[in-house]
């Protein structure tokens, strides 16, 4: 069982799709601090960079260490594309993510995180963990399996709340089954039968036989209130090891505000009180934490510390240097508006299919902009964000809020349900230069997210030089210049 190393300062937040890819985490894991890779939506990644044509080899590098060589050859066979893929073609897709556990799909989902864990560890001896949404409920077993095979030492998971996650790790070092209940939306009127039904992981299925017991990585649950914290420390199906404390200004996805239901002028969800992080009550329950969210200062880092956090996590200064995952073109443009003045990032409580709030930087060409949302045909062929529902029949079904609005209805769903929510799982491919062509000749469009805290990276770049790299992140952060800590300042102002 590993601990958390109550020594490191600095989280590098994991930011998906691959935004935290491996040659991020591995820049931080080899100064010394935790890198984190993303792990959602990991098979379309690899299956993606294979019909890319692997240009560079560290992925077929990393499949070549596989354990499980079936997968390796199945995943060479179906995807590889030595030449690349013709400009303009459309990518061959993984099997979509299902509760029966298609094998394709669960193997590849491995393989993908296996792959992203082993070339961030490549090379020096430091930290890496893998950072998944208990939301994205379908795949999670796979992807967590697949970077304890490469010797993954955190797993960080938020967006939900993660209770059964140290159980089956504890099973899948020892390569037994493990599973999960699946959250089930009902439908009203649908009658309900049986145990509640699961997706499950069967790692002999894929060929674990003889294979030594894996390292059981520190759980680090992502949370956004002392309560739920201190709840998963009691009511967890396992050990947790520290915590993140994520508040409201965090990139990504954020936890909507306790109480009524508030917005602004511009639409944003409005937070409170309550939503304050009690630190006290967080040092209290004796673990390590981490806070996240408009944290990237060395001030702020200090801060974190004189509460009795033993660091920070950072995701959006990380998310635009050199090393990040998120295509050249498009941190060039994030890039001029920051120092231009311009940029903005809104709290969009409708894109995200989750329902969750999800951070939006306004950027020409995403779908952060009306006309390119409305312009674009919906339809759902990736499948990450589903739902599981019941249907009629007391069967599963899967439906999004993002799919073609006739075909979410058809499935129970209400029309209303679907304003304003956007294809997340397509849009992020595009961030990372991986976008789909569409049968019918259409990009795909990306759409960005970030922090409130965007503004700030202004302080990394230098005259003269529009870029800079992880390093140049942990260097600014670690700053020791001594400043005092303001006095009763609050912090920690999570959701
Ligand atoms: C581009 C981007 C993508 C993110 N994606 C995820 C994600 O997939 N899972 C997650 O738990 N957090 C995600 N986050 C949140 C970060 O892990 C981190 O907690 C957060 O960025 C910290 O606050 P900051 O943005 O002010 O630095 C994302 C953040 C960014 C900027």
């Amino acid at each position: 069982m590993s601990a958390a190393n109550r020594n490191a300062q600095i989280i590098q937040g994991g930011m998906g799709v691959a935004v935290s890819n491996w040659r991020l985490a591995r820049a931080v894991a080899s100064e010394g601090q935790i890198g984190v890779i993303s792990g959602t939506g990991i098979d379309s990644v690899l299956v993606r960079r294979l019909q890319d044509g692997d240009p560079e080899g560290a992925v077929r590098r990393a499949m070549a260490a596989f354990p499980f060589p079936d997968i390796v050859k199945e995943a060479l066979k179906r995807y590889f594309l030595p030449e690349g893929r013709q400009p303009g073609t459309t990518y061959k897709r993984s099997p979509m993510p299902s509760a029966t556990g298609n094998r394709i799909q669960q193997g590849l989902t491995i393989l993908g995180s296996y792959v992203e864990v082993f070339l961030a560890k490549e090379g020096h001896s430091g930290q890496v963990g893998i950072n998944l949404l208990t939301k994205v409920q379908l795949p999670n077993l796979a992807a967590l399996y697949g970077s304890m095979l490469a010797g993954v030492d955190y797993v960080l998971m938020g967006a939900g709340i993660p209770r059964e996650v140290p159980g089956a790790l504890d099973r899948l070092a020892q390569h037994l089954p493990a599973s999960f209940r699946l959250d089930i939306t009902e439908l009203p009127g649908v009658t309900r039968d049986g145990p509640a039904p699961t997706t499950d992981l069967i790692p002999h299925d894929f060929g674990s036989e003889g294979q030594p017991d894996l390292k059981r990585p520190a759980f680090l649950p992502i949370v956004a209130s002392h309560s739920l914290a201190s709840m998963l420390q009691k009511k967890a199906n396992g050990s947790i090891e520290g915590f993140v404390v994520e508040g409201p200004t965090a990139g990504g996805h954020n936890a909507p505000p306790r109480g009524a239901k508030v917005f602004d002028d511009e639409g944003q969800p409005v937070y409170g009180e309550r939503d304050i992080v009690d630190l006290e009550k967080m040092v209290d329950l004796g673990l390590p934490f981490w806070l996240a969210g408009a944290y990237g200062s060395p001030e702020a880092l200090r801060r974190a510390r004189a509460h009795g956090a033993a660091g920070v996590q950072v995701g959006t200064l990380f998310a635009y240097c050199e090393e990040s995952g998120l295509e050249p073109s498009i941190k060039d443009k994030v890039l001029e508006q920051v120092i231009g003045g311009t940029v903005s990032v809104r709290t969009d409580p409708r894109a995200s299919p989750t329902g969750f709030p999800f951070k939006v930087v306004s950027l020409p060409g995403s779908t952060s902009e009306e006309d390119v949302y409305r312009a674009r045909k919906r339809v759902c062929d990736l499948g990450y964000l589903r739902e599981v529902y019941r249907k009629d029949d007391g069967g599963i079904g899967y439906r999004c809020a993002s799919e073609p609005i006739a075909d979410y209805m058809a499935k129970g769903g209400e029309a209303a349900e679907t304003a304003g929510r956007k294809c997340l799982c397509n849009a992020l491919m595009v961030n990372i230069g991986l976008g789909q062509i569409q049968k019918d000749g259409s990009a795909e469009a990306p759409l960005l997210t970030s922090g409130d805290d965007l503004p700030a990276i202004e302080r990394l770049i230098r005259p003269g030089r529009s870029w800079y790299s992880a390093r140049d992140v942990l260097d600014y952060l670690l700053d020791t210049t001594p400043i005092a800590a303001p006095k009763g300042e609050v912090v920690g102002q999570g959701a």
